[in-house]
């Protein structure tokens, strides 16, 4: 009865499933993922604006390649299964997020970060040589969208004071009307895959990469807003009134130097003096 009852759990996932041992040999990369300064501020509902949009364009990279090579290989019998286009594809509603931020020339605006192209060219080398590896890629980015991405577009709204949707579209899925069951769906999909068990550590140790690319992109998107950021916080500083403080004029020891202090007891002198003088 209860071995029976198992094998109708709506998901009847087992620890051969590639959906189970994906998720447990990434484990440690998405705590580490999720603790990028990137993603704290996102969680402390810190985030602003240009991290945001410097993100957006990142993504709008990451997912040209990534949907670019699954609609290029949606018929390789690792794909098939897995290719949910309706319901997942991305690009579209980045695009309309990057129109909403940088307006409609916003194409000549995005900027591409060191490792967001070292992303995009993986994806793109693995979509002509290993295209099962595929499933790794999507299931990262995907199921992250579909999980943490739901929390993460309320913050980023009330962080940076957005209207209705506007700007967020990347976070909505509106052909997915209940995120948990569709990822019941698509973990069972990744388990119907055929994959040698060569191709299977592949996919595995690929996941892993994924989420260190990932991680790449945060931490290189945030090392070019701090830079800037110092940058302005230079100009700031420069361009203050120039005090005794700024030349670091030791102000302290002027005042109690001793010619000072002749001085100071020669007028005091010369004042009392005057003073005894007048009367
Ligand atoms: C602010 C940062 C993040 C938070 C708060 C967060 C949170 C979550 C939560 C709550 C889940 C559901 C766990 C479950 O159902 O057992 C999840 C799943 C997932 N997340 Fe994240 N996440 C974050 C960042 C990321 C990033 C950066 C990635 C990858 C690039 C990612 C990829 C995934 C994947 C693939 C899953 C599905 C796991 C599975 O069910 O197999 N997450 N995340």
């Amino acid at each position: 009865m209860e071995s029976e009852r198992k094998t109708q759990a709506p998901e009847q996932i087992t620890d051969r499933d590639l959906s189970e041992q994906i998720k447990k040999v990434t484990k440690e990369n998405h705590v580490r993922a999720e603790n990028t300064e990137l993603m704290l501020s996102f969680q402390r509902g810190k985030v602003t604006l240009p991290q945001y949009k410097l993100l957006l364009c990142s993504l709008y990279e990451i997912y040209l390649a990534l949907e670019e090579e699954l609609d290029r290989n949606s018929n390789h019998p690792s794909v098939a299964p897995i290719y949910f286009p309706t319901e997942l594809a991305r690009l579209e509603s980045i695009e309309k997020d990057l129109e909403y931020f940088y307006g409609p020339d916003w194409k000549e605006k995005v900027a591409v970060p060191a490792a967001t192209k070292r992303y995009c060219h993986r994806l793109r080398q693995i979509g002509k040589e290993n295209p099962e590896y595929l499933v790794a890629h999507a299931y990262t980015r995907y199921l992250g969208d579909l999980s943490g991405g739901q929390v993460l577009s309320r913050i980023a709204q009330k962080s940076m004071g957005l209207k209705g949707g506007e700007g967020l579209s990347f976070f909505a899925f509106p052909g997915v009307s209940s995120p948990n069951l569709f990822k019941q769906l698509y973990r069972s999909r990744m388990n119907s895959v055929e994959l040698t068990e060569e191709e299977r550590n592949g996919v595995l140790e690929e996941a892993v990469r994924a989420f260190e690319l990932n991680i790449q992109v945060f931490d290189d998107l945030q090392k070019m807003l701090n830079v800037t950021e110092n940058e302005q916080q230079d100009r700031l500083t420069h361009s203050k009134p120039i005090t005794a403080k700024t030349l670091q004029i030791p102000t302290m020891v002027n005042s109690f130097s001793p010619i000072r202090m002749v001085l100071g007891l020669f007028l005091a002198l010369a004042t009392v003096s005057v003073g005894i003088y007048a009367l």
